[in-house]
């Protein structure tokens, strides 16, 4: 779940806002990409600083009526690409040094809202969870995947006990008709005890959202390539919002910033040839204030790393860590 919104509520709060501005300082100007840019929270305030550049991606290409508001106002500091951000490195940059590159990562209110998104387990009616830029929606994955990729997905991105019942419960129900959103969690309530605060088919919905988004591919290429155009002394930051994404990030900025001892004999070597400097292992969480402003801010974490060196081989040992959920992604070549 994304934390920028206010819930019951149309006002749109881009959190861990004033920490991320008082990190990158865009008082001194330079170029900034904004790689989620959703309802332009953070591109709109980056703008009120008068010497700064901002280049925005967001993959849904709803966002570009907002976007295009803001071109009117600032048509040479403003450019907007409908791209999913692991192709960044793609992008036209004009050979301006990058000074800090930010992701927020999930949806935004208006997603969550637009019943055609088919996001929520709120909205009646057809599965979909695209975001933009989709090869297949939720509807063709819960249709056509067997049981036991289906609960390979529950299992690994939804980290969901009850994955093997409620995958055999869906292949079951699609016999006769056709799974859709209230089917789906008539199923999931089936099989789970009403729980706590948590609705009882939210893993089961992330894990699906995760897949059709291709979350995990996603946010690995999207790490390795915003590395790879970074300036040197460049910031990357990155707001989480569960702890699959926040462990894919805690691993890269910290494997990425060790001093790897190169003998044990000689324990206080450095390593020299590290991508990134870290000001603090632990993340960033949102304070009291802004939890009670902005209730989903509560799960989101931000971590951010400095850009020390160019290394152009770094992205091997990371890609192979989490290469079991990139091979649970790759089970969409079967659709
Ligand atoms: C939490 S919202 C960002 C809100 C934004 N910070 C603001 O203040 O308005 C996340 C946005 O990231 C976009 N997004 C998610 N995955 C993406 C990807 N792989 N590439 C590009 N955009 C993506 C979504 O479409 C959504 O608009």
């Amino acid at each position: 779940m994304n934390a920028t919104i206010l819930p019951n509520s149309e006002k749109h709060y881009p959190v861990l806002l004033k920490e991320i501005l008082s990190i990158i300082s865009p008082q001194n100007g330079g170029t900034f990409i904004d790689c989620t840019f959703g309802q332009g929270g953070y591109s709109k305030e980056l703008l009120k600083f008068k010497t700064t550049n901002i280049i925005a991606i967001d993959r849904d290409s709803q966002c570009k009526n907002v976007a295009q508001k803001i071109k009117q106002f600032h048509k040479d500091r403003f450019t907007f690409f409908n791209k999913k951000f692991s192709e960044i490195d793609k992008i036209e940059i004009k050979k301006s040094k990058v000074k800090a590159i930010i992701f927020d990562l999930g949806y935004s209110y208006t997603q969550i809202k637009d019943p055609g998104k088919g996001l929520s387990f709120e909205y009646k009616g057809k599965l979909n969870m695209r975001l933009g830029i989709n090869n297949f929606s939720a509807d063709d994955m819960l249709n056509k995947l067997s049981q036991k990729d289906l609960e390979l997905i529950f299992k690994y991105f939804g980290e969901d006990k009850d994955s093997k019942i409620i995958s055999k419960r869906i292949v079951d129900h699609r016999l006769k008709n056709n799974i859709n959103t209230k089917t789906l969690v008539n199923i999931i309530n089936s099989v789970k005890k009403k729980s706590g605060r948590l609705h009882n088919a939210t893993k089961i919905f992330q894990a699906i959202r995760i897949f059709v988004n291709k979350e995990i591919s996603e946010l690995i290429y999207g790490l390795i390539n915003s590395a790879k155009i970074l300036d040197i002394n460049g910031i990357l930051l990155v707001v989480s919002f569960h702890s699959l994404e926040d462990k894919i990030v805690k691993y890269f900025f910290r494997s990425l910033s060790e001093d790897k001892k190169i003998s044990r004999y000689y324990p206080e070597e450095k390593n020299q040839n590290k991508l990134f400097e870290l000001d603090s292992k632990k993340p960033i969480l949102p304070s009291h204030e802004e939890i009670i402003t902005n209730r989903p801010s509560r799960s989101a974490k931000l971590r951010y790393a400095i850009k020390k060196k160019n290394i152009t081989k770094f992205e091997q040992d990371f890609i192979k860590r989490f290469s079991k959920l990139l091979e649970i992604e790759n089970l969409s070549e079967k659709l």
